[in-house]
């Protein structure tokens, strides 16, 4: 019987986004997107099996707070109830990046879970059927077990699928970390928000399906341009959603605005770079392998700017250890 295991997830950051959910059980998206998995960026988790009844979960050594427990606790849950696991366990999980602030840690967070969960069920679980099960934990984890770049398609039970290895993709990203990024509301919350009172809603779950078709198609011909212009238009449609919605979900702050303008200067005078925001005030440059060092020299001089982290493209999910 295995006793613990060690699991490990990059996050990743969409370039078609993922804002929106059905109303039908089983966090099921709204909108397809499409992400890029980040080497910088990762969550391990160490799962091991307790005979104590009950579960216990930890956060870069420090107890969960309630409203994150109780999320983890009915995703155990739900894997107990399909009868894929039995038992309790405790759940160590750290993340080499800020938590909450919007960088992405339910991706890597849930997909490095998921996978070691994976590992102690009692059936054999493909790639698949382990991003479905990541997705039932937060929607964006389910592109963190393919990782690299993944295409998360709008369908009844949708599982996330890799369209290119790490090594065939060209270009990366340089997270710009922003000083004094306040914790805002949550996707989830926030989703059902713009979903409910959004004026722009209809018109951005629109907007986001033909986005992911056109991305598709200029990835196919590696027309980094045309990758980049989507990019970017797609993440400012959901952030005039977020902000139509009421009360308004407005996630940046002047340095997020600053960043933005810069990207579009630069871009100007010929470095090829798109800004690409989640829920936070952070940034996200998308650029070719080549200019991320370039990028982050030059995002670092902004003025509120805490870092700049260079980010290539990462792997899927893997159980690195188990006992
Ligand atoms: C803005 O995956 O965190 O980062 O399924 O409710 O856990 P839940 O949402 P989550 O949403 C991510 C939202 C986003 C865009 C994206 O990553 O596609």
């Amino acid at each position: 019987m295995i006793h613990r295991v060690v699991a490990c997830a990059h996050a990743n950051i969409a370039l078609i986004k993922y804002w929106g959910k059905q109303t039908a059980l089983g966090n099921l998206p709204a909108t397809p997107s499409i992400s890029l998995a980040l080497d910088k960026l990762y969550t391990e988790t160490i799962v091991t099996r307790e005979e104590k009844g009950v579960d216990e979960f930890f956060l870069n050594d420090s107890p969960v707070e309630k409203t994150t427990k109780d999320r983890l606790l009915k995703y155990l849950n739900f894997w107990r109830s399909e009868s894929l696991l039995d038992g309790t366990f405790s759940v160590h999980s750290s993340n080499n990046f800020p938590t909450g602030a919007g960088l992405a840690s339910s991706s890597s967070g849930f997909a490095a879970l998921a996978t070691a969960l994976g590992k102690f069920s009692n059936k054999k679980l493909n790639r698949s059927e382990l991003s479905v099960l990541a997705r039932r934990g937060s929607g964006s984890a389910a592109r963190s077990i393919p990782g690299a770049l993944a295409a998360f398609p709008v369908s009844a039970n949708p599982s996330a699928r890799r369209l290119l290895p790490p090594e065939k993709i060209s270009w990366g990203m340089v997270i710009v970390v922003v000083n004094n990024a306040e914790k805002e509301t949550g996707s989830s919350i926030g989703m059902e928000l713009s979903r409910k009172t959004s004026p722009y809603y209809k018109s951005w779950i629109a907007q986001a399906h033909k986005d992911y078709q056109n991305i598709l198609a200029v990835i196919k011909k590696d027309d980094f341009t045309k990758v980049g212009e989507i990019t970017e238009a797609n993440a400012l449609a959901m952030h005039a959603c977020m902000i139509a919605t009421r009360p308004a979900l407005v996630y940046w702050n002047g340095v997020t605005v600053d960043i933005i303008r810069s990207a579009k200067q630069w871009r100007e005078n010929g470095l090829e770079v798109y800004a690409t925001i989640d829920a936070g005030a952070h940034v996200a440059l998308l650029a070719r392998l080549d200019d991320l060092n370039k990028v982050a020299k030059k995002a670092k001089k902004i003025e509120g700017v805490e870092k700049a982290v260079i980010c290539k493209p990462a792997g899927g999910s893997r159980v690195i250890k188990w006992e």
